[in-house]
C-alpha cells in the first residue's frame, strides 16, 4: 500500500496554514485549515513581514492542533511532515520550518522541506487527474510566471514578469487610485462598472518574442493617465480599472497561447494542458481570457478551486506526498531559504 498521510505547513507570507492529505491513491484532503492574516497588514497597505512572522509564531501551534483534529489522525497515522522552506518572508519560513523540524523530531517522522512554488505546481495533481508534463501559469502578490512541469522536482521556468508580479501591479494600481488593500478583488469590483474603451492602456513587451511580462509600465502608464483628470470621480477610476484589466488579460491570453505551441513543438504527441494558480486566478476576466486562449489551441484548462489556488497548506502536504513517493526524504539539515528559484 503505497498510500501516504502527510501533514502540511505553510507561512511563507500571510496565511497560517496546516493541512492533512492522504495520498496518492484514494487522494482526500482531510484537514485544511487556514488563517489569514490580512486584518493585521491592511492598515499598512501591505504584508509587513515583521508583523506577519508573529502572528505567524502567535497560532502556528493551535492552526496545527486543529488541521490534525478536523483531520479525524493521529499521530500514529501521520506518515511524514511537510512543510514551506522557501521561498518567501524568511521570518515566517523560519517559524513554520523550524516548527516542522521539531514535530519531525519529537514524533519521529520524515521530514520534507517543500519549495513552495512546487506546492502551486503539483496542486492540480491534486485536484484533478493529470499527468506531467504541463504548462503552469503562477499568477500571485508575488510571482507571475510560466512554469513547464515535466515532473516531481523536474520544472523549467519558460517565463517570467520582468518587474512587478501580476498581483503586486493590482495592488499598486488600487493603491494609486485609493482603493483598499488587498487591491486585486477591489480592481476588479471597479472595473465591472467600467467602460473599457475610455483609456488604452500599452500591451508591455507583446512586441517581442519570447514568455517574459512585464507589468510596472501598466502602472505607470495608468499614473500618468489618472494625473491629467486630478481629481479622478467614481466613473473615471472605474474605467480605469477596466482598462488595466483588460491588458492583463491580454498580455496573459497573449502568452498563453505562444506557451502552447512552444508546449506543441516540444511535445507533439502529448495533449497539451495549462493549470493556472495564484491568488490572480480569482479573476474572473482573467479567468475567461486563459480559457478561451486555452480553447483557441484546443488545450485542456485547469483552474483548481479558488481555495487551493491561493496560499494554503494541503498543496504543501501533497508535494510532500510527491517527494516521499520518489524515495526516502529527510530534509533536516535543510536552510529555511527567502529565496529559492525551482
Ligand atoms: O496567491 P496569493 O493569495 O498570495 C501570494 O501572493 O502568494 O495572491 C495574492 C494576490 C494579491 O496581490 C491580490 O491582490 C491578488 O492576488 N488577487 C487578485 C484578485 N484576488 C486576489 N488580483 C486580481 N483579481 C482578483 N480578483
Ligand atoms: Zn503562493
Amino acid at each position: 500500500d503505497t498510500r501516504l498521510t502527510v501533514l502540511g505547513i505553510e507561512t511563507s507570507c500571510d496565511e497560517t496554514a496546516a493541512a492533512v492529505v492522504r495520498g496518492p491513491l484514494d487522494k482526500n484532503i482531510l484537514s485544511n485549515v487556514i488563517r489569514s492574516q490580512i486584518d493585521e497588514h491592511t492598515e499598512f497597505g501591505g504584508v509587513v513581514p515583521e508583523i506577519a512572522a508573529r502572528a505567524h509564531i502567535e497560532i502556528l501551534d493551535r492552526i496545527v492542533a486543529e488541521a490534525l483534529q478536523k483531520s479525524k489522525c493521529s499521530w500514529d497515522d501521520i506518515d511524514a511532515v511537510a512543510a514551506t522552506a522557501g521561498p518567501g518572508l524568511i521570518g515566517g519560513v523560519i517559524v513554520g520550518f523550524m516548527t516542522a523540524k521539531a514535530i519531525a523530531m519529537a514524533a519521529g517522522k520524515p521530514l520534507v522541506g517543500v519549495n513552495h512554488l512546487e506546492g502551486h505546481a503539483l496542486t492540480a495533481r491534486l485536484t484533478d487527474d493529470l499527468d506531467f508534463p504541463f504548462l503552469l501559469l503562477l499568477v500571485s502578490g508575488g510571482h507571475s510566471q510560466f512554469l513547464l512541469v515535466r515532473g516531481v522536482g523536474d520544472y523549467e521556468r519558460l517565463g517570467t514578469t520582468i518587474d512587478d508580479a501580476i498581483g503586486e501591479a493590482f495592488d499598486k494600481t488600487a493603491k494609486l487610485l485609493g482603493l483598499p488593500y488587498p487591491g486585486g478583488p477591489h480592481v476588479e469590483k471597479m472595473a465591472k462598472k467600467g467602460d473599457v474603451t475610455r483609456f488604452r492602456l500599452p500591451r508591455p513587451l507583446l512586441d517581442r518574442p519570447g514568455l517574459d511580462m512585464s507589468f510596472a509600465g501598466l502602472k505607470t502608464a495608468l499614473r500618468t493617465q489618472a494625473k491629467k483628470l486630478e481629481p479622478v470621480d467614481d466613473q473615471t477610476v472605474a474605467d480605469l480599472c477596466a482598462a488595466f484589466q483588460r491588458a492583463v488579460a491580454d498580455v496573459l491570453a497573449a502568452r498563453t497561447k505562444s506557451a502552447l505551441d512552444l508546449f506543441r513543438e516540444r511535445y507533439p504527441d502529448t495533449a497539451p494542458a495549462i493549470v493556472v494558480a495564484g491568488g490572480v486566478a480569482a479573476n474572473q476576466e482573467i479567468r475567461a481570457s486563459l480559457l478561451s486562449a486555452a480553447n483557441d489551441a484546443e488545450a485542456r484548462f485547469i483552474a483548481p478551486p479558488m481555495a487551493l489556488c491561493t496560499d494554503n497548506a494541503a498543496m504543501i502536504a501533497w508535494a510532500g506526498i510527491e517527494r516521499l513517493l520518489q524515495g526516502p526524504v529527510d530534509d533536516m539539515k535543510l536552510p529555511p531559504r527567502p529565496r529559492w528559484p525551482l
